[in-house]
């Protein structure tokens, strides 16, 4: 089953770029490169500044990743994936943070935070309800607070910024899941009233080909 969805949905046109990339660089060597995706990493002093001592709010935590390295800085963590089979291995990975099994476009579990993450997490809806998604985490970070986000780039031609079907501007139907496509100016206008601490464009390897996205800083901006 598993191998039918894996052809299924395979990019083939990548095929020669991965070649290239098994001859130049070592198949072990590529494997080993999916683990590598510490983004956080560096911005956890920020995070312990802002956090104002609430957990941290992460939305979309898939199976844990980033949970943990919060976790691990000595963070409290409140976590919101709408796959139960994700917050299970989450809550295996990281078992004394909080779950929550639900959709993102309900409201929130929680009523302050200083600090909300989302890594590639905020790209699967319409524009309302993003814009709707993003209001509600404006409302529950205090003055000051902030949201790290990593949002999928216009160049993330490897995993579906180009080739599938157009639902809207930059917005496919790519292997039957939504997905926006954002560049700097999208950026901007969806966080507008938003102080951008930081943007970014750059490559991960958490996967065998590389994802273009951008990592982006924002502050609710104080009156
Ligand atoms: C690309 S994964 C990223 C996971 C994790 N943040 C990471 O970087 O490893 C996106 C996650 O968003 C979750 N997700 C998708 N649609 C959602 C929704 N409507 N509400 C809540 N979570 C959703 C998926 O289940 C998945 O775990």
């Amino acid at each position: 089953m598993k191998i039918m969805r894996l052809l299924r949905t395979f990019e083939w046109r990548v095929l020669p770029i991965l070649a290239k990339g098994l001859i130049g660089s070592g198949f072990l060597a590529l494997l080993c490169r999916q683990r590598e995706d510490r983004w956080l990493e560096r911005w956890l002093p920020l995070i312990q500044a802002r956090a104002m001592g609430l957990a941290v709010l992460e939305i979309g935590c898939g199976d844990g990743r980033d949970t943990a390295i919060i976790h691990r800085a000595g963070l409290k963590v409140k976590a919101i994936d709408i796959s139960s089979a994700m917050v299970k291995r989450a809550s295996v990975r990281v078992p004394s943070a909080v779950f929550f099994v639900q959709d993102l476009r309900a409201p929130f579990p929680i009523d302050r935070t200083g600090v909300v993450i989302s890594s590639l997490s905020l790209h699967y809806f319409s524009w309302d309800e993003t814009l709707d998604i993003i209001r509600r985490i404006r409302a529950v970070l205090w003055p000051g607070g902030i949201l790290l986000c990593r949002l999928n780039s216009t160049k993330d031609v490897n995993f579906g910024a180009k080739g599938h079907a157009k639902i809207d501007n930059d917005f496919y139907l790519v292997h039957g899941t939504p997905k926006h496509f954002f560049d700097r100016s999208l950026i901007f206008k969806v966080f507008s009233g938003w102080k951008v601490l930081h943007i970014e464009e750059k490559e991960t390897h958490r996967f065998i080909l590389p994802k273009t996205i951008w990592e982006v800083i924002l502050e609710v901006e104080t009156k």
